[in-house]
């Protein structure tokens, strides 16, 4: 009972501890079963009605503290507010979207997509070799070495990138390999008579920016493709009018397959379209491996004289590879969300409160698909997936539309399965991520700065259990 309500998390409260005795008791277990029934009725009635009061008391004086008209970006009267799932298209025949287990399918796929999962999760799990095309600068031979823990999360895998910063204008080096630096090469290949050794690329010296870049968990992101465009642009607007100091906006970039201008979502510049886009290109850019929609292989720190000795020049991969893992991808559930305790109920507030929800957009909708399972569901991944000026905080590099500070929503779903928090690892802990949100952020953080420790441990709380 003790874990349901979230007792054991709040001995910091000053409420709580007062009562921490009996809590203690309880949890060990012997000296409770020793009381009278007296005694535990007395208990019953202090978790149940008397904390609960108390804290939606504190709740209360909270919010009203964080929204209080000292706070310029927050007058009284014109409080902030965060779009609704029925606003990004909800209606009474939109269902949730549940996962499995961490790693798992979707709930609820047939007979047919389940072989499909498991066939993709096969290739994403494939080394490739420089026979099959791998390199010949590369980062590492197969999605699941940087994309694990388990297979679609994280390792935690910093990649780099690189770039030139002048008088506001990014120039990605692309005559140097930029942006991204292939860190691996595939080393001695027979040239002719000879051999030929490729080496990684170096960052060169013309660079006068470099970023690390964390690998991102992929859990539940074929929801995120199945989110028609025109509900990021809603939500844009929505933003812009509800809560316009944090307002964010869409990365606008061109989808391959089809030539058309689309909203980006994936990516930590919410640089790519589609799950399959970002198939095509990992698989070339992190690889080496070319493939129908990006058929141009990596001049190893932009000389392309050196392809020349390239072993497999002809096309690596017909476009089965980038279906597979786009499958995988696709299908691949949310992160299963922990029962909710009473902290936790309170941190969600908290958060509401702070302003967090405002980027970090509790639910989304997916419109009508042909998989049942991604059709018209609303999921919780704590992301609008828009771009926002994250002021210092930006890694200085620019991606489509995306500038130097404008960083995507990272999503929060999922968040205990890594160590690591922000773009490049930086963060250490859930605490440090929410201290270096600069720019459109720094209104959060110092709301964040000002709580007292217990709606500080109960947003945290509440983070953990996404
Ligand atoms: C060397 C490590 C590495 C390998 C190998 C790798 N990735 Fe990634 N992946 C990353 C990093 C780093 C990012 C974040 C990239 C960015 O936005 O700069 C990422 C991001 C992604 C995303 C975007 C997810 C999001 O949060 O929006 C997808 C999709 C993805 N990878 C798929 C793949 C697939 C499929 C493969 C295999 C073909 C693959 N990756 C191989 C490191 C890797
Ligand atoms: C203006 C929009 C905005 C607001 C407001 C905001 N965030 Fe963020 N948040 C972001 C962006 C963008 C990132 C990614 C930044 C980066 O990595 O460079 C991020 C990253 C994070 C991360 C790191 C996640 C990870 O896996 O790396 C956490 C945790 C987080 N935010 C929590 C919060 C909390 C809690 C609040 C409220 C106190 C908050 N954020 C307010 C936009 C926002």
């Amino acid at each position: 009972m003790s874990t349901a309500f979230g007792i054991r998390e709040s001995v910091s409260s000053p409420q709580v501890n007062a009562r921490r005795p009996l809590q203690v008791n309880h949890e060990g277990g012997v000296a409770g079963a020793a009381r009278p029934p007296r005694h535990r009725f007395a208990r019953l009635i202090v978790r149940r009605v008397v904390i609960p009061l108390a804290s939606l008391a504190l709740v209360g004086c909270e919010t009203q503290r964080m929204t209080s008209a000292t706070d310029p970006a927050a007058p009284k009267d014109t409080p902030e507010r965060t779009a609704s799932a029925g606003e990004l298209g909800a209606t009474a025949s939109t269902t949730r979207a549940t996962g499995t287990t961490l790693g798992g399918p979707l709930a609820g796929l047939d007979a047919g997509q389940l072989a499909r999962f498991e066939a993709g999760r096969a290739e994403f799990m494939e080394v490739d070799g420089v026979r099959e095309g791998l390199g010949p600068v590369f980062n590492d031979a197969s999605c699941v070495t940087c994309h694990n823990a388990p297979v679609g999360g994280t390792t935690g895998r910093v990649e780099t990138r690189f770039g030139l910063l002048a008088g506001g204008q990014f120039d990605a080096l692309e005559r140097f390999g930029g942006s991204l630096l292939q860190d691996r090469a595939v080393g001695e290949v027979a040239a002719g008579a000879g051999t030929f050794t490729y080496v990684p690329e170096v960052v060169p010296i013309a660079a006068n920016v470099r970023a690390g870049r964390v690998t991102t968990p992929l859990f539940g992101l074929g929801l995120v493709d199945a989110v028609p465009d025109r509900t990021f642009q809603l939500l844009a607007r929505l933003e812009a009018f509800y809560s316009p100091a944090t307002a964010g906006r869409p990365n606008v970039v061109s989808e391959i397959r089809t030539g058309v201008t689309r909203v980006g979502r994936f990516g930590w510049k919410a640089q790519e379209p589609t799950l399959h886009q970002f198939a095509g290109e990992a698989l070339l850019n992190e690889m080496g491996v070319t493939n129908p929609e990006f058929p141009e292989e990596n001049c190893p720190n932009g000389d392309c004289s050196k392809l020349a000795f390239n072993p497999v020049p002809a096309m690596n991969d017909d476009g089965t590879s980038v279906e597979r893992s786009t499958d995988f991808m696709t299908l691949l559930g949310p992160p299963p969300r922990k029962g909710s305790s009473y902290l936790s109920v309170y941190g969600e507030l908290v958060f509401a409160s702070a302003g967090c929800a405002n980027c970090h957009t509790p639910a989304l909708v997916t419109g009508p698909n042909g998989n049942p399972a991604l059709s018209n569901k609303v999921f919780f991944p704590y992301s609008d997936f828009l771009l926002h000026d994250m002021g210092a905080l930006g890694d200085g590099i620019a991606q489509g539309r995306a500038g130097p500070n404008e960083m995507r929503t990272t999503p929060l779903w999922g968040l205990t399965a890594h160590s690591t928090f922000l773009h490049d690892g930086r963060a250490k802990s859930i605490d440090e991520a929410i201290r270096a949100h600069g720019g459109q952020g720094a209104i959060s953080r110092s709301r964040y700065g000002r709580m007292d420790f217990f709606s500080r441990a109960a947003l945290q709380a509440f983070l953990r259990s996404l």
